[in-house]
Order: C-alpha cells, then sequence, then structure tokens
C-alpha cells in the first residue's frame, strides 16, 4: 500500500474542508488494512480512520496518518426461506449496499436509502433515517483491535447502540477498525411507512401497492428534495443531533412555545433541533463562506473555502443562542478532529 505525504484531504471530505494529511493511505482489502497496522511500515500515530469523510469536520491539518478504508465485496453470509444474511465489507458504500440488496428483493435497508458514507462507519452512530436505525438490522460486525491486535467480533447487543450513538464514539473510540457488517433481511419484506411524509410521497408517485423498490424511491425524493448536495455545498448532514429532554422540561418549554416541534420517545422527548435553530433566527444566515442552510437549519454548509475552524465557530453560535433561548444544549453529531 501507497503512503504519500502532506495530502489535501478535500476531496476525501464531503465538507469539502481543505485540511491535509501528514501521511495518507487507502486500503482496497481488508488484508491490506490488517498489514499495514501489523507490518514493518506500521502507520506513524495519531491513526485517523476515514470512510466516506461524511461525518467529520477537519479543524487543521492531521499530524499524523490518515487509512482511508475502501474495501469492496458483498457477500451472502447465510439464508434460508425467510431470510438472508448480507455481509459487506467496511468500505463498499452505504447506498450501493442498500441498491444492492433492494435489487434482490430484500427488505430492511430501504428507508435508509441514500445516506451518505461506507457501510462499515454506519455502526459508528448508529446511522437512521425514515423510522429505521442500523440498530435495527445489525447482526454483528468484524473489527480489528488497535490495541491487540487481533480480530474481534462485536454483536448487536455488545455496540451499545443508542440514537446516533454506540460504543465506537463512546467507551471505544478509535480503538477497534471495522472491516465488515452483516444485516440480517427479510425476502418477504415488511414495509415502515409510518415516519414523516413517506405515505404522502407514495400518493404522489401513484404507487397502491408500495414494495421496497417504491420505498427506496420515496426516500430518495425527498432526501433530494430536503437535503443539500454536497457536491453543490459542503455539509455533512445534521451537524447536530435533536436533543432528548426529561418531559417536566418539556412541558415548561411548551408552556413559554406553544409551537415547539417534539416527538415522544421511550426515554423523554425529543426536540426538533431544526426548529429551535430557525426559531433563533438562523436558517440562511452565512458567515463568510459558513452557513446555516435555508432549507434545514440542523445542516450547516460551505459555501466554497470556509475553513473547519469557520464551521466550528458558527456551530457554536447556534448552541449559544439554542440554550440562551430555550436552556437546551445541542449536542455536535459530526465528529470535530
Ligand atoms: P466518516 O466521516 O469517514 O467517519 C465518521 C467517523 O467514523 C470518524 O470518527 C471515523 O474515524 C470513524 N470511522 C470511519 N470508518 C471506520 C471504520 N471502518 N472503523 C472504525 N471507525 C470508522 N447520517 C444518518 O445517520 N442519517 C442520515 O439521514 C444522514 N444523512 C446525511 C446526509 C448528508 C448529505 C450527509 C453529508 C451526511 C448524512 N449523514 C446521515 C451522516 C453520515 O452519512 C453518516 O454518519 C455516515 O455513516 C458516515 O460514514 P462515512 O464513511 O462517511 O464516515
Ligand atoms: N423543521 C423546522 N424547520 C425547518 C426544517 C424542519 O422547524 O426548516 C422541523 C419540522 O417540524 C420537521 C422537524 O423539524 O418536522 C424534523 O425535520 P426532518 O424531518 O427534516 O428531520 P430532522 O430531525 O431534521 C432527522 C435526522 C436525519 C434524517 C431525518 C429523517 C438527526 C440529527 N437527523 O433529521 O439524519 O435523515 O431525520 O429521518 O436525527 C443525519 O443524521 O445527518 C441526518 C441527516
Amino acid at each position: 500500500m501507497q503512503i504519500r505525504e502532506n495530502i489535501s484531504l478535500k476531496p476525501y471530505n464531503t465538507f469539502g474542508i481543505d485540511a491535509k494529511a501528514r501521511w495518507f493511505a487507502e486500503a482496497q482489502t481488508t488484508e491490506e488494512i490488517i498489514a499495514f497496522l501489523t507490518g514493518p511500515d506500521e502507520p506513524r500515530h495519531p491513526l485517523l480512520i476515514l470512510g466516506g469523510g461524511s461525518n467529520v469536520l477537519f479543524t487543521k491539518d492531521f499530524p499524523g496518518t490518515v487509512l482511508k478504508i475502501s474495501t469492496k465485496g458483498i457477500t451472502v453470509a447465510d439464508e434460508n426461506e425467510d431470510e438472508v444474511l448480507v455481509r459487506a465489507n467496511a468500505g463498499e458504500q452505504w447506498d450501493d449496499l442498500v441498491r444492492f440488496c433492494v435489487e434482490k428483493g430484500w427488505g430492511g435497508l430501504e428507508n435508509m436509502s441514500l445516506i451518505p458514507g461506507n457501510a462499515g462507519t454506519s455502526p459508528v452512530q448508529n446511522i437512521g433515517a425514515y423510522g429505521v436505525e442500523i440498530k435495527d438490522r445489525l447482526v454483528e460486525l468484524t473489527s480489528w483491535d488497535l490495541q491487540t491486535n487481533v480480530k474481534k467480533i462485536f454483536t448487536n447487543e455488545e455496540c451499545r447502540f443508542g440514537y446516533r450513538d454506540s460504543i465506537f464514539k463512546t467507551i471505544y473510540k478509535g480503538r477497534y477498525v471495522i472491516l465488515d457488517v452483516t444485516f440480517r433481511l427479510k425476502k418477504n419484506p415488511v414495509l415502515c411507512l409510518d415516519y414523516g411524509n413517506i405515505k404522502d410521497e407514495l400518493v404522489a408517485m401513484n404507487i397502491e401497492k408500495p414494495d421496497i423498490a417504491a420505498v427506496r424511491e420515496a426516500v430518495c425524493t425527498i432526501r433530494r428534495r430536503k437535503l443539500p448536495d454536497p457536491l453543490v455545498a459542503g455539509n455533512a448532514g445534521s451537524f447536530f443531533k435533536n436533543p432528548v429532554i426529561p418531559e417536566s422540561q418539556f412541558l415548561e418549554l411548551k408552556e413559554k412555545f406553544l409551537a415547539i416541534v417534539s416527538f415522544p420517545q421511550n426515554d423523554g422527548i425529543k426536540l426538533a433541533a431544526a426548529w429551535l435553530i430557525e426559531s433563533c433566527g438562523w436558517k440562511g444566515k452565512r458567515e463568510g463562506d459558513a452557513g446555516v442552510h435555508p432549507n434545514q437549519p440542523l445542516v450547516l454548509v460551505n459555501y466554497g473555502n470556509a475553513t473547519g475552524q469557520e464551521i466550528l465557530q458558527l456551530s457554536q453560535e447556534v448552541k449559544d443562542s439554542v440554550y440562551q433561548k430555550f436552556g437546551v444544549l445541542l449536542e455536535t453529531e459530526v465528529n470535530v478532529i
């Protein structure tokens, strides 16, 4: 594997931030990853594992080695009449995997169509959209332990998934390299149509009896309408998580702010961060090339030459004003590096 020096990361992150990696290598096979991590050319630290770069914000040049994971391959690990276990190597693009499964008629991932990034990154923040999360479908994943240099399998339960959260974002941050992921899919799919405006979209498409291909198309249409294309304006999707607050705090807020948008959860009330941010007047605001998106204020954008520091500064201003107005702390979803 070639190790290159002083490489611009601009093409490798969807924010389009022009930071440099001191060393940069790209793995095309799982064997290459392991050989690189254990061999004589062992990477110089710090080490950053990079997938599609769609959930990172580089705020400075990276002083160590960036290892980009581009290991392709989808296989059937097991199947019976009803179910199929599909395994993808970490560098397979997430949406290529979703499309592959939908084309085969295997249901379960279609609501998560068009999420950018690698399949192998999907467990890191338990990606989700339109009512389905990775935790609902993942059986297990194989990883490489950077501390002990052995493979380790994590079951679904061991990943400790939560809303945009897993063990790989918390206590094991940076310790494991995910090598492959396995999902349980249904040959006779049960559709999930209850979230958001999927049903309305299917009606608009004149589809009375939807299948997983129709759901995929509906989700893709909604997403293309709502979310900015990183090729047009650099972004990493939602910059913040939707905050989950205790019911007592919510009731106080609801008295003062009648229109507050909320969704009840098992562990509290989830607020629409987009509504909170819009209510503070941020929607469409711009500071130089860093901005708050005019259609979806949860998304911060780089209109051209913003630096990571400028995006970070804007995110802090948004957080401060939401906290001042509502007493609610927004948590950053994106990995700030
Ligand atoms: P990267 O940005 O490359 O990495 C993210 C983190 O994971 C980093 O900390 C990195 O070190 C670590 N990492 C990467 N690969 C590995 C590995 N193999 N092993 C261990 N650690 C690893 N997310 C959602 O959940 N739902 C959405 O609907 C959604 N919509 C989006 C829309 C847009 C337009 C964009 C730009 C992003 C969106 N996202 C969404 C966020 C993003 O797509 C996901 O978080 C995705 O899983 C990131 O994958 P990646 O490969 O690009 O990760
Ligand atoms: N809203 C406003 N103003 C706006 C836009 C939205 O007030 O300008 C309110 C609306 O009331 C709307 C609510 O916010 O009902 C929620 O908006 P939306 O349906 O667009 O979803 P979201 O909460 O902003 C979340 C995820 C997305 C995921 C979608 C669909 C988080 C942080 N974000 O966005 O995931 O695609 O739901 O499931 O949970 C990501 O994680 O990067 C991401 C894009």
